[in-house]
């Protein structure tokens, strides 16, 4: 069927701005509001409670996701996760677990690596679950249990609503793993329940800061090499900006754990790379502001995407603070994706490049 731009210059604008829709949307799909709970729209051919290990592969954007998630199965339901892209899972057949499951995210779910790398998992035995946006797709046919997205049609070939949507499903699929392998009791998934409903409404208050945004993408578009830094949740994040904004605008970027920061990006630090630091106020944001010190100190002109209390108590001069709403740092992931998609449309408007269709970059790769 038509799907057209509305009043949006780009495919990826309208669909940066449709994510609290999309987002509350594929919530509603997940979430037993009357009771406070997950509740997955179709029972899973497995039991997570007794699941030896996950293992997460994807391509691109999926597989961003995929890295928080990683985060998100480790500390809400202690599951052992391993994750790689799926163009290394698929040749290195790595050995999988007796009663492991392997969780495939993409959005058409006609990606060629994925696919192979999901066939790999079925001949191992593996249960198989897949996250994709595309219900008809092969990937959603040959996977034993689906847990569909739900952003519609993604036509921006750089992905921002599908990757939220993907984030929103794995964080509800991480909340039914703690609540099986009883990590989390029926409070504490009260309290993620409740933190996961303000996502929409989160999202549509970081949307007011494009105007800061635009403003800020202009001196961003002067740059030849940007950085992004974060930490926890917040380095996927950082791998998922640099990845956006390369995409797109063709500025080089790279995307960094920031306590690596010393082990080798330390010395591009100089007034001519910006450091965008993604850093919700949360347990480990003191230690994110030790790395923003570091750059301060030589010179670096920092980017900080972050909350009020954040901004004050790191006490910093930076180039611009793109200021989020105050949140449960859980949901951070879904929130702050707003920011960066933004940053990055922008930065690639103001170069006047074609950002719905970046040169040499396909939708969907389904060949090798
Ligand atoms: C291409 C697209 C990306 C996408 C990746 C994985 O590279 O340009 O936006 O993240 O493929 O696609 P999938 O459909 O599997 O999510």
């Amino acid at each position: 069927f038509l799907v057209d731009k509305g009043n949006y210059r780009h495919f990826m604008a309208k669909e940066i701005h449709e994510q609290p829709e999309v987002v509350g949307r594929t919530l509603a799909h997940y979430v037993d509001l009357a009771n406070g709970r997950v509740a997955l729209p179709e029972a899973l051919p497995f039991d997570f409670a007794t699941l030896s290990r996950l293992s997460i592969t994807a391509c691109g954007t999926a597989y961003y996701a995929g890295l928080v998630a990683k985060y998100w199965f480790e500390s809400l339901a202690r599951l052992p996760v391993e994750i790689d892209v799926a163009s290394e899972t698929r040749y290195r057949e790595p050995p999988l677990e007796a009663n492991g499951l392997t969780l495939v995210i993409s959005q058409s779910g006609e990606t060629a690596d994925t696919l192979a790398s999901l066939r790999y998992a079925k001949a191992q035995g593996q249960h198989t679950l897949a996250v994709v946006n595309v219900p008809t797709s092969t990937i959603a046919r040959e996977a034993s249990a689906v847990a569909p997205t739900l952003a519609g049609p993604e036509i921006g070939v750089a992905s921002t609503k599908a990757f939220s949507c993907q984030l929103t499903v794995l964080l509800c699929l991480a909340i039914a793993a703690g609540r099986a392998r009883g990590t989390l009791d029926a409070s504490q998934e009260r309290r993620l329940v409740d933190a996961l409903i303000t996502v929409p409404g989160l999202m549509a208050e970081a949307v007011k800061q494009e105007g800061a945004i635009e403003g800020l993408a202009r001196e961003i578009a002067k740059a030849r090499d940007v950085l992004y830094l974060g930490r926890g949740t917040a380095y996927p994040m950082a791998l998922e900006g640099a990845l956006k904004l390369k995409e797109i605008s063709y500025i080089h970027a790279e995307g960094y754990a920031a306590g690596e920061l010393k082990h080798g990006p330390i010395a591009l630090i100089d007034d001519a790379v910006p450091v965008i630091v993604i850093a919700p106020h949360d347990a480990i944001f003191e230690k994110t502001v030790s790395n923003m010190q570091e750059v301060a100190a030589r010179g670096g002109r920092i980017v900080l995407i972050g909350d009020a209390r954040g901004a004050e108590a790191a006490g910093l001069d930076t180039l611009a603070t793109l200021m989020m709403p105050d949140l449960d740092p859980v949901v951070a992931p879904i929130v702050y994706a707003v920011p960066i998609q933004l940053l990055a449309y922008h930065a690639a408007v103001v170069l006047g490049k074609d950002v719905d269709q970046p040169r040499n970059l396909a939708k969907s790769v389904t060949v090798e």
